[in-house]
């Protein structure tokens, strides 16, 4: 189970594997890819490729013709075709409304795509089809932006990189038939990949994965799931940076799935356009992983993966866990990741990437209330540098360790440090930021500074 599921990839690797899989998530966009992903392994794929074949004929021509038609021209076409409500968009948006998120020629060929979509009869190559169509989306508008130097194709939208709707001065217009063209037959590769595990399972073990999908707020899931999960892996938000809601309105507007107020409330942030406080998101964050705990069967496992500087956030995930009679097993930093984020290359050291897995086993133990210890943080950190074997060290597994260090000995009520201390103390320690392979390393002796001159 994952009761912070996101695009499913928990729940479906599960149901890959022969189990149930239970993919939970308050963001209707988050289910619809779910789902759209395990239902490929439904129909077949010739019908998908015949699917794909009559939107050609439909629109094809009509889509490529955009391209050429005056202002006027496209604006007719406006008129006459199904568009999405246009919505205000969150604050910190570039624009207001969500039409101004596209060109006209971008609203116009979307529009005609989805018609010819949703006039298909087959309801799994629709369905293939509609996630094709999202995934066109996500390029064809206007905050996708792309580096000076690459291929158009080859850039982002800012949803992804800035989390917030910024639109590009000089707009990229992919192509929007090609475009699709190519999600939709790489949804097919999927169909076929998925089909062939499918197949391989029932020649061998016998077929027997299942996928649920609940999009329910999580304290409520664990009323309906209590004692009865075999393991949860789960990776909630991580505080403010992302309102996820927020960004996928996008998709849901189109989708017709926007979530309701009530359900915009309960979503695990700070901050965001409901603007919720940090101190509500630190208890949200602890009730969360009770409820995760509370969820599990006896003798059973938990995985929270997470990350962020403020210790608090580390505690209530701790803390909680050990409420619900968790006893943490282990606690896994995966660092190292070769491919660094905007945010990691702009910011360095100052932004942690990569996650923590903590991972807790539930027993029936009570948990012994903790004595507050006391925390000596620069002899932690000394400790672990003198003792680390090699000549470079990931801030990331470094701060992981103390905070589990202070756990471990009842003294996190007492580490309070920056992302600023925590620089200043390895500096001072003699260690120096790679700002290429974003890892800290001890510094060279001065001999050895001059050889290299
Ligand atoms: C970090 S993302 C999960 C990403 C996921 N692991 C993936 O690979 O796509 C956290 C998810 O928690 C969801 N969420 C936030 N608050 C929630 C709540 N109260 N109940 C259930 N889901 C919530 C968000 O919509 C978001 O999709």
């Amino acid at each position: 189970m994952d009761p912070f599921g996101g695009s499913g990839v928990t729940a479906i690797e599960a149901f890959l594997e022969n189990r149930t899989g239970i993919q939970n998530d308050i963001n209707p966009l988050a289910n619809f890819i779910a789902r759209g992903i395990v239902n490929l392994t439904e129909g077949s794929i010739s019908d998908y490729c015949r699917s794909l074949t009559e939107i050609g004929d439909s629109c094809e021509k009509k889509i490529k013709r955009i391209d050429s038609l005056s202002d006027e021209d496209i604006r007719r076409v406006i008129r006459s075709v199904n568009l999405p409500p246009n919505t205000r968009l969150p604050g910190n948006s570039d624009v207001q409304y969500y039409h101004d998120l596209f060109t006209w020629k971008q609203l116009a060929s979307l529009a005609i795509l989805k018609e010819a979509i949703d006039r298909l009869r087959d309801a799994p190559s629709r369905n293939a089809m509609l996630l094709a169509w999202s995934a066109t989306l996500t390029k064809l508008n206007r905050t996708f932006l792309s580096a000076r130097g690459r291929a158009p194709s080859r850039g982002g939208s800012s949803i992804f990189s800035i989390y917030r709707y910024k639109v590009a001065k000089m707009p990229i217009e992919l192509p929007c038939w090609d475009t699709f063209y190519e999600r939709a037959s790489n949804v097919i590769d999927a169909k076929a990949e998925m089909d062939k595990l499918i197949e391989l399972k029932r020649q061998t073990v016998g077929w027997s994965g299942r996928f649920e999908e609940y999009s329910l707020d999580i304290e409520e899931l664990s009323d309906r799931f209590i004692g009865s999960v075999d393991y949860v892996f789960t990776d909630p938000p991580y505080g403010g940076n992302i309102s996820y809601l927020d960004l996928s309105t996008l998709w849901n507007v189109w989708l017709d799935s926007c979530p309701s107020e009530e359900i915009r409330k309960k979503e695990l942030i700070v901050g965001g356009e409901l603007k919720i406080k940090e101190e509500d998101y630190i208890q949200r964050l602890y009730d969360s992983i009770r409820a995760c705990l509370r969820m599990l069967k006896i003798n059973r496992w938990c995985s929270v993966v997470f990350q962020h500087w403020n210790i608090d956030y580390f505690k209530a995930i701790l803390s909680a866990g050990e409420a619900e009679g968790g006893e943490l097993k282990a606690a896994v930093s995966q660092v190292g990741d070769p491919i660094w984020s905007m945010h990691k290359k702009k910011n360095r050291e100052r932004v942690l990437s990569g996650e923590m897995i903590l991972t807790f086993l539930k027993s029936e133990k009570k948990p012994v209330p903790r004595r507050r210890g006391s925390f000596d943080l620069e002899g932690t950190i000394k400790r672990l540098l003198d003792t680390h074997r090699e000549s470079n060290i990931y801030g990331e597994y470094l701060f992981n360790r103390v905070i589990i260090e202070a756990w471990e000995n009842s003294s996190i009520e007492n580490i309070n440090i920056s992302k600023h201390d925590f620089i200043d103390i390895l500096n001072n320690m003699g260690w120096r930021y790679d700002s290429r392979r974003h890892y800290w390393i001890k510094n060279q002796s001065e001999e050895r500074m001059l050889f290299d001159l």
